[in-house]
């Protein structure tokens, strides 16, 4: 794999609409009023600006996670763990048979930059691509005021178990997280807490359910314990992913509450491969050889489990892993 060498440049500034258009390696960005645009040496790609724009800002955030970010079914991230390929094209039938299809490799490091640059100068005050769409406002139209708080939010981490001195991740109304409103008829019972003396400080318990409530984004999933590689993370999920994920392991979703719908495809092709409806309680393993997107019709909790094991990718795409988890025999 060669790595291309490159570093975003601004190539001009749209004096109608005041937004910039960068060149990156073979790549450039522009966007108008509706949609970022995407060209590259054999072909070119539209696309509507919050679908762009929601998925550019979690492809940051994430570190570009694990495997396949498709931002629709043409363009997208393949992450190397250290240097990522943006694509346009080469996981699609169509684009591929037409010979339009385009790869280039870069350091993760600029296609960070890259990325972040864009997404700064197209997101105006008001809106949050993290946010339900019901709950922030509309990116199209000119650009507006510049954001001053900040715009990526990532998977936010525990600094050590969730509520005790000296963790600053846990959500609470006392910090400006109120229950969201799709979770406004639950109970939050809070759990009692019988700690041998000498423990204080070091034993601790919080009611996850009342953590999920109070997070104000969505489709980010944040870690809430980790142990060596075994990451559980917990989101909060409303309209649809924003990006279609193409696995590259094997990854857990535990439904909490309410459901959502899974699209799930054939990773190389995009040919569907089946549907799955997940109510709460239902807990399903994503295959590492397919891409699925997440369309939940009301605000719902999930919890989902990766394994970050290091060069785990390898291990399934050379065929030593099988690509799924458990084989139920008949
Ligand atoms: C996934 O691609 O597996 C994924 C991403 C973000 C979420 C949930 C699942 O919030
Ligand atoms: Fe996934």
């Amino acid at each position: 794999m060669s790595v291309t060498e490159a570093r975003v440049e601004k190539i001009g500034t749209d004096e109608a609409t005041g937004y910039s258009s960068y060149r990156f390696g073979s790549f450039t960005f522009s966007r108008d009023e509706y949609f970022a645009h995407v060209s590259w040496p054999r072909g070119n790609h539209i696309i509507e600006i919050d679908r762009f724009l929601r998925a550019m800002v979690r492809d940051i955030g994430w570190g570009f996670f694990y495997g396949w970010i498709f931002f629709d079914d043409i363009f997208g991230t393949t992450n190397h763990y250290g240097t990522v390929d943006v694509f346009a094209g080469t996981y699609d039938r169509g684009c591929k048979e037409a010979g339009i299809d385009f790869l280039e490799t870069y350091s993760a490091e600029a296609v960070s930059e890259a990325f972040e640059t864009i997404s700064k100068d197209w997101i105006s005050e008001g809106y949050d691509p993290l946010n339900a769409p019901l709950e922030t406002g509309s990116p199209i139209g000119p650009k507006g005021k510049e954001r001053t708080d900040p715009l990526l939010r990532s998977f936010i981490a525990a600094d050590r178990m969730l509520g005790l001195p000296g963790d600053k991740s846990v959500r609470t109304e006392e910090d400006g997280f109120g229950i969201n409103r799709a979770f406004a008829d639950m109970e939050f019972d809070q759990p009692d807490i019988e700690c041998e003396p000498g423990f204080e400080g070091q034993l601790h318990a919080i009611n996850l359910f009342d953590h999920i409530a109070r997070s104000d984004i969505t489709w980010n999933p944040s870690i809430s314990a980790i142990t060596r590689a075994n990451i559980c993370c917990v989101t909060s999920e409303e309209h649809m992913l924003p990006v279609i994920h193409g696995n590259d392991r094997n990854e857990w979703f535990i439904q909490l509450t309410d459901e959502i719908h899974w699209n799930i495809a054939d990773k190389n092709s995009g040919a569907p491969r089946g549907r799955v409806v997940m109510k709460a309680g239902d807990v399903c393993a994503m295959p590492a050889d397919i891409r699925h997107q997440g369309f939940a019709p009301k605000r719902s909790m999930l919890m989902v489990m990766e394994n970050g094991t290091p060069g785990l990718e390898q291990r399934y795409a050379s065929g030593e892993l099988k690509p799924y988890p458990v084989k139920f025999e008949a």
